[in-house]
């Protein structure tokens, strides 16, 4: 590793005790019951009192999901929830019993940001739009672009995000899946539970994040996520590893990917993981000089932080001008000026989502305008010449097309 662990883990550590209350909504894919959430739930309530958190989590074990977003079409549980606590023939969705706060439903982790979202704060907490959703602590890493797709822990804070609300995904090197109930008193190492720190971690990322920003103001901008990965923490054994220093990474670079092994025994293929020179290790955009949080990981005792945003959409430079000219014979390159340009060419400030008409070029010689703006465009689509005109307000609203058979899962179809 070539960065400076040591001055960035001062750094990471380093946060004023000013408080600002926030609201939460916090989830995961391993469950409700998982003693990596329910930690993190108690660690916020001790370090800060004054939140507002409310859980929404799976009922069973959802990981490896990712973004999918299916809805049990079952008004009941078919069979017990995770470790035995809510019995079969219970409602799909309720509250745990050992927690008011903490509300179960049998969906995947996208399905179950958006129940929170849309039906659990409305109705039974005091705030309807949280300032951040946290999801996590993951059984498990989620290194690099492969476990972000993945991931259900991811999926969690992409959809939210997706909705608007600024959103952190924390997985956690222990990957032992375990309940609640099950946080060992004593270690090994005279330090706390592997879960506990895990959950340490998680608070002090938030607080860090909410204690520098400024209150009243969204904790991250339209568009943008946090994903922390924190290392294998070896309390339960030794003391080798209970306190990773946070590093700045991004998600690209080293990381893995998988192939299709064959098995000639079995006559079964089963997964690898190999580490691609291009595709998912190809630095296109921000900063190529940070570390790939594969690489800060798996070097040692150290947690990764990766920034990224749900805009992956459209890259600017000589890469994307060539594709766009090759196609242009058949896919029509419209210019940014049209009507909706009032909505588009508007960019959060630390974005750069604008194409200017002379940077991009094109075989029609105009360039597109209305590359990732903010504002939600007038219109579906609109005709400008006898060509239909498609702005930023495509695909807004409820109607977004028929439903498509990707949310069909036989998990639920009894
Ligand atoms: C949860 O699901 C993942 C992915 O299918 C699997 O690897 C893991 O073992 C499961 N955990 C439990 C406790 O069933
Ligand atoms: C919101 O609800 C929580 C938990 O139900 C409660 O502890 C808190 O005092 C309430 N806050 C306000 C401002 O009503
Ligand atoms: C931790 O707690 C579990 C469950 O109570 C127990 O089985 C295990 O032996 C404990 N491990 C250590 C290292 O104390
Ligand atoms: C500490 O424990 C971990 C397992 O938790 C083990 O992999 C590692 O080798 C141990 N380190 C030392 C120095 O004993
Ligand atoms: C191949 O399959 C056989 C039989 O199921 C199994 O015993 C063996 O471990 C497998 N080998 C690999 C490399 O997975
Ligand atoms: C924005 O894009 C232009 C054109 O590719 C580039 O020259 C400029 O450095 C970019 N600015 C930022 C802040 O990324
Ligand atoms: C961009 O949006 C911001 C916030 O909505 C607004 O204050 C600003 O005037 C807009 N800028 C342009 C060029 O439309």
């Amino acid at each position: 590793m070539r960065c400076s662990f040591a001055a960035a883990a001062t750094a990471a550590l380093a946060f004023t005790s000013q408080t600002s209350a926030i609201n939460i909504l916090l989830g995961n894919d391993d469950g409700f019951a998982s003693a990596q959430l329910i930690e993190v739930l108690r660690l916020l309530r001790e370090q800060r009192p004054s939140d507002n958190i409310v859980v929404v989590a799976p009922v069973d074990n959802q990981s490896g999901m990712g973004g999918r977003s299916v809805f049990t079409d079952l008004p009941t549980l078919p069979h017990d929830s995770e470790y035995g606590i809510v019995p079969a023939g219970s409602p799909s969705f309720g509250r745990a019993p050992f927690d008011d706060s903490v509300f179960y439903y049998n969906g995947t982790p996208a399905a179950c940001a958006f129940v929170g979202l849309d039906y659990v704060l409305p109705n039974f907490a005091n705030f309807t739009t949280p300032d951040l959703v946290v999801a996590g602590i993951n059984f498990g890493d989620n290194l690099g672009p492969f476990f972000y797709t993945l991931s259900g822990t991811a999926g969690y804070t992409y959809s939210s995000i997706g909705r608007g609300i600024p959103a952190i995904a924390f997985s956690g090197g222990n990957g032992e899946q375990r309940s609640y109930t099950w946080i060992n008193q004593t270690t090994e190492s005279g330090y706390a539970d592997p879960a506990t720190i895990q959950a340490q971690l998680t608070v002090d990322l938030v607080n860090t994040l909410v204690e520098n920003s400024t209150p009243g103001q969204p904790l991250l901008p339209q568009g943008y996520g946090i994903s922390v990965n924190t290392p294998y923490i070896t309390s339960l054994d030794n003391d080798s590893c209970v306190k990773p220093p946070f590093i700045q990474s991004r998600i690209t670079g080293g990381a893995t990917s998988d192939i299709a092994a064959w098995n000639e025994t079995s006559q079964t293929f089963h997964y690898e993981p190999i580490v691609p020179e291009g595709g998912i290790n190809t630095c296109i955009n921000g900063d190529c000089s940070l570390p790939g949080e594969t690489e800060v990981v798996e070097s040692g005792c150290f947690s990764s932080v990766s920034i990224f945003t749900v805009d992956y959409s459209a890259p600017v430079g000589d890469a994307s001008s060539d594709i766009r000219d090759r196609l242009t014979p058949l896919v029509e390159y419209q210019s940014g000026t049209g009507p909706s340009s009032s909505a588009a060419g508007n960019s959060t400030s630390a974005g750069n989502s604008t194409v200017s008409g002379t940077a991009a070029s094109s075989a029609s010689g105009t360039a597109a305008g209305t590359g990732s703006s903010t504002a939600a465009g007038p219109t579906g689509y609109y005709k400008k010449g006898g060509m239909p005109w498609f702005g930023n307000g495509w695909g807004k609203g409820s109607h977004h097309g028929p439903p498509s058979r990707h949310h069909w899962n036989p998990r639920y179809a009894n």
